[in-house]
């Protein structure tokens, strides 16, 4: 079965711009370090990090989303890598400072396990120091869920955003958690 987002990325931009929230997040950190954007789509969010100083890899099964990225970070010359591969099986090596999720989670039933999986997996591979970047559509059943799994993995980790962003081209309201994986005491 072909992908589905080969066929609505023929149309340019199709998640439109970053939201607010994560411009401003990303803008005012101190450090312009390694982002892993899993589940990149476009690049409309790594590009955006590659054009404001941070060095960013991102990941998807996407080949059209890829191919697109790296046309826009070669011609912008930006240090910016599209992977083709499955995020679910990435290794979050000590290269990536941040992990950055953007509309990847929604927890329906379907995909609730290999979901919680994933994050599970993301929490125990980062580097101690490391951000996980979670943005997803506002709801309080889906967010209660993201924070449960991220407790549950029994990792130690401080909060350091937990609000709303707006996404005007879609009309909607986004959720921001944005956390640091701590040293185990
Ligand atoms: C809702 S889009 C979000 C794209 C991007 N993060 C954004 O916000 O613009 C979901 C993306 O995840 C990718 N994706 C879904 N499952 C994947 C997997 N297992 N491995 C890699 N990419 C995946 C899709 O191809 C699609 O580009």
């Amino acid at each position: 079965m072909s992908n589905p987002y080969n066929r609505h990325y023929r149309k340019e931009s199709y998640f439109g711009q970053p939201y607010p929230g994560l411009v401003d997040f990303f803008e005012s950190y101190p450090e312009r370090n390694v982002v892993l954007d899993l589940g990149c789509g476009q690049g409309r969010d790594a590009l955006f990090l590659g054009g404001i100083g941070y060095r960013v890899v991102g990941v998807d099964i996407s080949d059209v989303g890829i191919e697109q990225l790296n046309k826009a970070a070669k011609q912008e010359k930006l240090q910016v890598e599209g992977v083709v591969a499955d995020i679910s099986s990435f290794d979050i090596t000590n290269e990536y400072d941040i992990v950055l999720l953007d509309s990847m989670f929604h927890f329906y039933k379907n995909d609730v396990e290999k979901e919680t999986r994933l994050l599970r997996r993301i929490m125990e591979e980062i580097k101690p120091g490391g951000l996980v970047c979670n943005f997803m559509q506002k709801g309080n059943e889906r967010e209660e869920k993201l924070k449960s799994i991220i407790k549950e993995s029994g990792v130690p980790f401080e909060i350091l955003l937990d609000g709303y962003t707006d996404y005007p081209e879609f009309d909607a309201e986004f959720h921001m958690y944005i956390i640091r994986k701590l040293k185990q005491e």
